[in-house]
């Protein structure tokens, strides 16, 4: 089978495909065929060695849709002919999605419902897990509460206005001009540029004074201007930064509103199928949808790298093999 793999960390130029062993499943594990596997920050990380994975070389990719080719001998739940989504990223993080074949742990996949597009569901896993886990399993987001998404055009921003936007909160979002009207398709009462420079301002008027959850993808740029649109008690939850060490000026501002600032990661997800569960249900609803901005062949996942960290897109990319 065709497979994308790397045997030196580095950058773009390291991802290659290569023909090697179709995989065979462990006893809890699962071969699926792909259909779609979604590109994530999380990949590049993996790839330039920033995160360090089981060992070189590799297959990198941990978000994953696709049929079922086969199961180990203790699988209970799947058959050959199931279609499933999951993502690897957790504990022991799984890779290998960037291939015509994956062997996935059992414990990382749920049914996908019939109707639901599996390119989409590829593409959902990092971004849509990230987003329930946030939102819903850290922030305990309320109906009628103000949710801020900053970033909503991005992978993790769109999955999260639109989970906020099912549990009825009252969703506000920043994004490129480009992308205001699908964000407000997708369920953002309020969209505002994030450039402009009375972003507080016009937080704090379109939220009767200050916003009660607050999703928080770049840290190093929100961490003082949350404190300052935060309502009283709020909840910030931060999934990352671009400087790594983001500094915290308005601690009086955030201590005058008891504000409570909670920093998570996809890796720590207790039991993965909960949130992807929630996801599936969701997408059969049709209450979220991933939108697939582009897609890629194998032998474009370099390009599709670079793209995840440097190209503006609305939504997701996904590779198709
Ligand atoms: N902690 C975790 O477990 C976890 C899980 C998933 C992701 N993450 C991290 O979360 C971040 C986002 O991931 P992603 O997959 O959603 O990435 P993505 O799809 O590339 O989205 C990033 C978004 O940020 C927007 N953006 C750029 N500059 C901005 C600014 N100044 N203010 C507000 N938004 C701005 C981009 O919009 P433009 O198109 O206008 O540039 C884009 O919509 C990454 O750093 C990733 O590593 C963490």
């Amino acid at each position: 089978m065709r497979a994308v793999r790397l045997s030196e960390h580095g950058g773009t130029e390291v991802l290659g495909v290569t023909d090697v062993d179709r995989p065979e499943p462990g006893g809890h594990e699962i071969l699926v065929e792909v259909a779609a596997a979604g590109v994530n920050p999380v990949d590049t990380y993996f790839r330039d060695g920033s995160y360090t994975p089981a060992g070189l070389p590799f297959t990198p990719g941990v978000d994953i849709a696709g049929t079922v080719a086969a199961v180990g001998e203790f699988v209970e739940r799947f058959e050959a002919g199931d279609r499933v989504f999951g993502t690897g990223i957790g504990n022991g993080t799984f890779q290998g999605s960037y291939a015509e074949y994956a062997t996935v742990p059992e414990d990382r996949i749920v049914e996908l419902p019939d109707g639901v597009d599996l390119t989409e569901a590829g593409g959902a896993g990092v971004v849509a897990g990230t987003a329930w886990r946030a939102l819903i399993d850290h922030a305990n987001l309320d109906p009628a509460e103000y949710c801020l998404i900053h970033g909503g055009s991005g992978g993790v921003g769109h999955a999260a206005v639109q989970i906020a936007d099912a549990v009825s909160a009252r969703v506000l979002t920043t994004g490129s001009a480009d992308y205001h009207d699908t964000l407000s398709e997708l369920g953002a009462e309020t969209v505002l540029d994030y450039s402009r420079d009375d972003l507080a301002d016009a937080v704090l008027d379109a939220s009767d004074g200050g916003v009660d959850v607050i999703l928080d993808h770049r840290l190093d740029d929100y961490l003082q201007f949350d404190a300052e649109v935060a309502a009283e008690s709020a909840r910030v939850v931060g999934i990352g930064e671009n400087d790594p060490d983001p500094g915290f000026t308005n601690s009086p501002g955030a201590r005058a509103k008891d504000v409570c600032y909670q920093f998570m990661s996809m890796f720590n997800t207790p039991d993965l199928r909960v949130p992807l569960r929630g996801i599936a249900h969701l997408m059969e609803q049709g209450e979220l949808s991933i939108e697939v901005a582009r897609s890629y062949d194998l032998d474009e996942a370099g390009e599709a790298q670079r793209a995840v960290m440097e190209d503006s897109f609305m939504g997701k990319l996904v590779i198709e093999p």
